[in-house]
Formats: structure tokens, sequence, C-alpha cells
């Protein structure tokens, strides 16, 4: 007689890729952004039915951790998604159970690896106890866990990984879906260097406070950009997107969260053609995001990696 035999449960979420207003939408400007499929973090739960109640064991290669969630601190993303979950469904001794969580999203890269990784462990711990919690209060326990990244996050990370659709998002309002008139090609392109989000956001917020009244406007001008995006988007309209991206990006450097190798990853793109390249997410390192016209994808992905891109993914922007 042994135990009955629980399947593995699993749950997956997407990468994202901010078009417009990243770090402005910190400060209550409109930002949008879409889901990236190409890449995916995966929570994988086992049961344990050998185990007393309560006892939860968590791996997770990427990061290194391997260790029983009693011995993880507070602070770590990982054992707060899972006790988030827990709590807000108010399970006091859930049955055991093994969590691994797997991702092929760059750590620390702009493209939502952290509340990839705290929606699928959501999912997952949700389902696993029998109460699989609608969209509303996965992306609300996964921006609780985007606390612990980034003391101010805007939010926008775990609304549009979770609802999977392109967002036109503004912090604290209900999210806003956008109709995509006519599909377009994204190439995003890897640095290879990765910085923290929490990094970048302190810096910006320092330079705002040096100077409220000039860092507003540019906040301010970000934000028309994206609205001015939104309509672009909503009419097909890839000349009128590429130049805004363009702009965005000056404006980007003007918060000083560019660098070199962005720059220089950006310039490459639109040299062999892109209709518009900027960085995106917090930026200083990570991704690049260019706008390709149509069948110029591979084209502009050959002339980033021979720039140095450390990897490029191509990925079709849809309704
Ligand atoms: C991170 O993907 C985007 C930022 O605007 C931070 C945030 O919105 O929380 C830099």
């Amino acid at each position: 007689m042994g135990f009955v035999r629980m399947p593995a449960l699993s749950a997956s979420a997407p990468g994202k890729a901010i078009l417009f207003g990243e770090h402005a939408v910190v400060y209550g400007q409109p930002a949008i952004a879409v889901p990236v499929t190409e890449v995916v973090a995966k929570a994988i739960i086992t049961p344990a039915p050998a185990a007393p109640a309560g006892s939860i064991h968590i791996t997770a290669p990427q990061t290194n951790l391997d260790a029983n969630i009693a011995d993880l601190p507070a602070s770590d993303p990982i054992a707060a998604a899972v006790r988030g979950t827990i709590a807000g469904l108010k399970i006091p001794a859930p049955p055991a159970f093994k969590l691994r969580v797997t991702s092929t999203i760059p750590v620390a890269g702009g493209l939502g690896s952290g509340a990839a990784v705290s929606v699928a462990i959501i999912r997952a711990v949700s389902s696993f106890l029998g109460h699989p919690l609608p969209d509303a209060q996965v992306s609300a326990l996964a921006f609780e866990v985007e606390k612990l990244h980034h003391g101010t996050p805007s939010g926008i990370d775990n609304t549009v990984i979770t609802y999977n659709q392109a967002v036109f998002y503004i912090k604290d309002k209900p999210i806003q879906t956008i109709r995509i008139a006519s599909p377009f090609d994204l190439v995003i392109a890897d640095t290879g260097r990765s910085t923290p989000t929490k990094e970048t956001v302190a810096d910006v917020r320092r330079l705002w406070e040096s100077d409220p009244e000039l860092y507003d406007a540019v906040f301010e001008s970000i934000g028309k950009f994206s609205t001015a995006a939104r309509a672009a988007i909503e009419q097909g309209n890839h000349e009128a997107l590429g130049s805004l991206m363009n702009e965005n990006h000056q404006l980007l450097q003007k918060l000083a969260v560019s660098s070199p190798d962005l720059d220089k990853l950006v310039l490459a793109a639109r040299e062999v053609g892109a209709l518009g390249a900027k960085l995106s997410g917090g930026g200083r390192g990570g991704n690049i995001i260019a706008l390709a016209a149509a069948g110029r994808a591979q084209q502009i992905r050959s002339a980033l990696e021979a720039a140095g891109a450390a990897g490029v993914i191509i990925t079709k922007v849809h309704s």
C-alpha cells in the first residue's frame, strides 16, 4: 500500500516588453506594454504526501535556490509569492508540496522576469490548493511581490503579464487593453548586462528630487508619446509608432537610464532600417526593442547580433 500518486501541476507566464513610458509610469504617466510569449516562466508543483502539512520545498535552478520555505526570509520573492497566495486563500496548513521554478526570461533584463515568476507561482499554488484565482487577484498578489523587487513599482509588469494582452496602463487605474489594428514585429535585443530595476528606479527618483519641475516635464512628454503611440497602434500607423519610439528613447537618455551598449544596439537597428528603436524596461543594461517593417525582422536581428547583442528575440505583436 503506497500513497496515491497525485500528478504534477504546472502554470506558466510570459515575459513582457514595455513599448512606451517606462519610468514615467511610476509617476502616474501612461505606458504601453505587450506580452512576449517567446520567453516564459514556469512553476511546477509536485505533491509531497509523505511530508507534514505545511512543508514546502522550493527549487529554482536559475537563481540557485534549493530550500525549505521555512528557511527563507520574508524578502525572498519566490517564498513571498507562495506565502501571499496561501495567506490570500486563508488555508492554515496546506498539504505538503515541492515547487520547482524555471524561466527562460533573462533575470534583471527588463523583460519582466520577476513578475512572470510570481504570476506562474500564484497560479500554480492556487490551483494546487483547489482555488484557482481570477486574474485580478493574481495580478494584485504579484504586485505585492513586485514591491520586494523594487520599492515603488507602477504595477505595469504584473498587469501585462497576468492578462497576457497589450495594455495601455496608468498606475492605480483599471486596465485598458489596446486593439492592434495591424500586427507588427518587434526585435528584442539583449545587451547581456543585467541591471536590477530597483537601481534605475532609485536613480531616476534622485534625479527627479534634484529638479522636480524639469523631470515632471520630461515624464509628461513621455506620457504624451504613450498616448500618441496608442492611437498609432489602433490606426496601424507603424511609421508614426517608430518615430515615437525614437523620441521616447531620447527622453530616456535624459533620465540617464540608457548606456553606451543600449545606444549602440538602438543605432544598429535604426541603421538597417528599423522604423524605430529604444531601450525597454528599467534600462542601464537589459534590452532594446526595434520596430521592424514587414519582412525586415531577420535583417535587423543579424545587424543586432553583429553589433554584439547577447541574445535576440523576434515577437509578433497582435490582438
Ligand atoms: C519596469 O518594467 C518598468 C519601470 O517603469 C518600473 C515600473 O513601472 O515599476 C522602470
